[in-house]
């Protein structure tokens, strides 16, 4: 499978057989992705909240055959704008045709631009043989991520390093010992002043505890 990161929180999985996954696709007004909405589809989009740099696009993207995975508050904004969604909770798995998604706590809020409430923000972990990506959403550090790696054998760790609205670098440097995973990716820095961040240091820091870390270029593709 491959991993493309478009910038901020917002990837794409696509699978041996081609199926695409896009998480948090913020591409339009996101001043840092090389690519636009315009220029990808879906067969699912998983929302880790609803905050408007996490849904992003999801409603110029989802076509009729695209499932939207998601809380189910948020699930159902989105299905009562017509879209197919799948309502989940946290700590809940399903398996789905491409691979298993469970969703995880995260610390943070979730809103909609519009003001409405969306339930909680989450995690994502997904499982597509044997290989799990953790997305940890928007979130602070806590001390369950332990859990998370304990529970799950996390591959690839996809956290927030940007600070002011999430973990900055030392807390998401202790978010990687805590959880343990073969590969950490930073994530949601530099797309706005406020969450300016040296991915560079942080993963220096991450290597001197031990572990791997790969800061993609926005708009790179990684095979997993
Ligand atoms: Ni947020
Ligand atoms: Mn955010």
């Amino acid at each position: 499978m491959k991993l493309k990161y478009f910038s901020h929180s917002a990837f794409q999985i696509t699978t041996d057989d081609n199926k695409v996954i896009l998480i948090d696709p913020f591409l339009d007004d996101n001043p840092t992705s090389p690519v636009k909405s315009k220029e990808v589809r879906a067969d699912y989009i998983i929302l880790s909240h609803a905050h408007g740099d996490h849904i992003g696009d999801t409603f110029k993207i989802a076509g009729p055959q695209t499932t939207i995975i998601c809380v189910d508050e948020l699930a159902n904004i989105c299905a009562s704008k017509g879209f197919k969604a799948h309502n989940m909770h946290i700590g809940g798995g399903h398996d789905y045709d491409f691979g298993r998604v469970k969703l995880t706590i995260a610390h943070h809020g979730s809103k909609t631009t519009d003001g409405e409430y969306a339930g909680e923000p989450a995690g994502i972990i997904i499982t597509i043989k044997n290989r799990s990506i953790y997305h940890t959403g928007d979130t602070a550090l806590f001390y369950d991520m332990k859990l998370i790696g304990e529970m799950t054998k996390i591959d690839y760790m996809l956290l927030p390093i940007g600070d002011n609205y999430t973990m900055g670098i030392n807390d998401a440097v202790k978010a990687v010992e805590l959880v343990k995973p073969g590969l950490a990716i930073p994530m949601h820095y530099n797309t706005f002043p406020v969450i300016k961040a040296d991915p560079e240091v942080f993963k220096k820091k991450v290597e001197e505890k031990g572990y791997k870390c790969r800061v993609m270029k926005f708009g790179e593709e990684i095979e997993l």
